[in-house]
């Protein structure tokens, strides 16, 4: 066996800490903040980097990264996106519908790119080393790589916005995607200057962050909620 190779893992020194956790509380959902601006090849090429840094089960590294800037596929994915929108505007009833018809809930025409990332679920071969008891296992770690680039991009400058509402065979028409591959996150990513300073749904009245004790417990479900020791 190879000699396995280790390094200094101490805590970060306080101003990176401090750029790590800024990235992460002040990362945001964009609709409508996006800049005409492309995104350098570079600027994008680190943030594909960071998503494929994502932790995978057995390593499996089950997604692909769709680079889409056609604005013939994404004048598509935006009708897509109409005709799912009709659909589930129709699931809320009286003011939260009127009040979801006003929001804004994409930026596919005015992001300068859309990027679907996407999870190959044969990938690994039929048993992958920790999926073999819950196979949604690839799922998860896809979604670790869309967080990583996310957060990433709110180091960069560059506004993400998470477009979730297709149907899924819609989807996978127009991306002309296999069977086996599922279409996890639909992404429009483009510069910002000015970002919410809280979510967007939060600032526009349909809903609230919940505080983090309501959100803990200890032990068991429902036994008491954690909390930081005294001192
Ligand atoms: C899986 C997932 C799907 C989402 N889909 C949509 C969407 O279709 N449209 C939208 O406007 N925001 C979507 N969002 C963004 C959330 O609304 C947003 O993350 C949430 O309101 C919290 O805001 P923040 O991300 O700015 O903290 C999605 C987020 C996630 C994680």
């Amino acid at each position: 066996m190879q000699p396995i190779g280790l390094k200094p893992a101490g805590a970060f020194s306080a101003p990176e800490r401090e750029a790590v956790y800024r990235a992460i509380h002040e990362r945001r959902d964009v609709r409508g903040q996006f800049l005409p601006d492309p995104i350098d090849d570079a600027v994008l090429a680190r943030l594909l980097a960071a998503a494929h840094a994502a932790p995978s089960v057995g390593l499996s590294q089950p997604w692909n990264f769709l680079v889409i800037r056609d604005a013939g596929v994404r004048g598509e994915i935006r009708t897509a996106f109409e005709r799912a929108n009709d659909e589930a505007r129709e699931m809320f009833e009286g003011g939260r519908r009127a009040l979801y018809s006003a929001l804004k809930l994409q930026g596919i025409s005015e992001a300068p790119l859309n990027l679907c990332i996407t999870c190959d679920r044969r990938r690994g071969g039929p048993v992958v080393l920790g999926r073999t008891h819950d196979t949604d296992t690839d799922l998860y770690s896809t979604v670790c790589a869309v967080q990583n680039l996310w957060l990433a991009a709110r180091a960069e400058g560059i506004g993400v916005g998470w477009v979730s509402i297709f149907r899924d065979a819609d989807l996978r028409r127009i991306l002309g995607l296999p069977e086996h591959v599922v279409p996890v996150a639909y992404l429009c990513l483009g510069h910002v200057t000015e970002l919410f300073d809280a979510p967007e749904l939060e600032a526009r009245g349909w809903a609230t962050r919940h505080a983090l004790a309501q959100m803990t417990c200890t032990d068991r479900w429902g036994g008491p909620a954690w909390e930081p020791a005294a001192g």
